[in-house]
């Protein structure tokens, strides 16, 4: 079984994957594009959430190549209507052998930040790829979201207090909220080349589309945050605090790393 934190069943997760997509998914596409991304490539998508990023690179691959989109919960991504080509599997990547081999690229979002075996599933991708495949790899860090605007300093220290209730609620399921700043040495390690990366973050004001993350994150958790000592109260205050126009927080910082699998594999095995 999983220790994904948040139920993927559940209603939130579906307001989760549209913030996600709305506030990324240019991102994401601009950094899969620098791959040299083509028609005819074979291409994973792993814990794809809404598959909003496998559908794209569906378009882009054409139907001479195909995308396999994997989850642990693919009822999301199952109402969406998608060609032959695209592929949606039922699937833990902890767990579950890979569906296939060979790939040209291989991208995760924001999936091995949540899993306790994170390493081992890295091992998995860099050997899912073909020599000079490529692995992009997307994660937050967690540790860098300054409020930037409070209506008063009392707002701050709220958000700062619910924020890291909700941090150790995921670190206690397994959840890394620093793998950002870890992944692309996690990947050099793992034996890959061609290593780069880049970072995107932004501001959100209460009341965007990218604060309601907050909303969902919280909303779904509510339980354990209370049982954790945040009072039903302060929770409130919380869900207000992100509808306010004068509140501005910075926006995840989403780290986008990429590296290529050499041609002669330089790992010498599993670590
Ligand atoms: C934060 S969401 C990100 C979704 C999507 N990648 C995106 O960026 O929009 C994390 C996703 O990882 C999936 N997930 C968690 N554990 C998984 C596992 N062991 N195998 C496959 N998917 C998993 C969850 O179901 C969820 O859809």
């Amino acid at each position: 079984m999983s220790h994904y934190l948040f139920d993927s069943a559940a209603a939130q997760s579906a307001g989760r994957f549209s913030v996600l997509e709305s506030c990324y998914d240019p991102v994401s596409r601009r950094q899969l594009e620098l791959t040299g991304l083509a028609t005819g490539w074979r291409c994973l998508e792993v814990g794809g959430g809404s598959a909003s990023l496998g559908d794209w690179l569906g378009e882009r691959v054409g139907p001479q190549g195909e995308v396999m989109v994997t989850e642990l919960e693919p009822r999301w991504a199952a109402s969406r209507h998608r060609p032959d080509h695209v592929r949606l599997l039922r699937h833990d990547i902890v767990h579950d052998p890979l569906p296939g081999k060979d790939y040209d690229l291989v991208h995760a979002r924001l999936v091995l930040l949540h899993l306790p075996e994170r390493l081992a599933v890295l091992d998995k991708l860099v050997a899912a790829l073909r020599p000079g495949g490529w692995l992009v790899l997307e994660e937050f860090d967690c540790g860098w979201t300054p409020v930037l605007a409070a209506p008063d300093a009392s707002s701050m220290d709220l958000f700062d207090r619910v924020h890291a209730a909700l941090m150790s609620l995921l670190e206690t399921a397994g959840a890394d909220p620093l793998w950002g700043r870890r992944v692309l040495g996690a990947m050099a390690l793992a034996g890959l080349g061609e290593l780069t990366a880049s970072t995107y973050a932004e501001a959100w004001p209460g009341g965007s589309t990218g604060i309601a993350l907050h909303r969902h994150n919280t909303d779904q958790v509510v339980d354990r945050l209370t049982s954790a000592g945040v009072s039903a109260t302060e929770l409130e205050q919380f869900q207000s605090l992100l509808q306010h126009p004068e509140f501005v927080v910075n926006s995840y910082p989403l780290i986008s790393a990429r590296g290529c699998r050499p041609q002669e594999s330089n790992k010498q095995g599993p670590r």
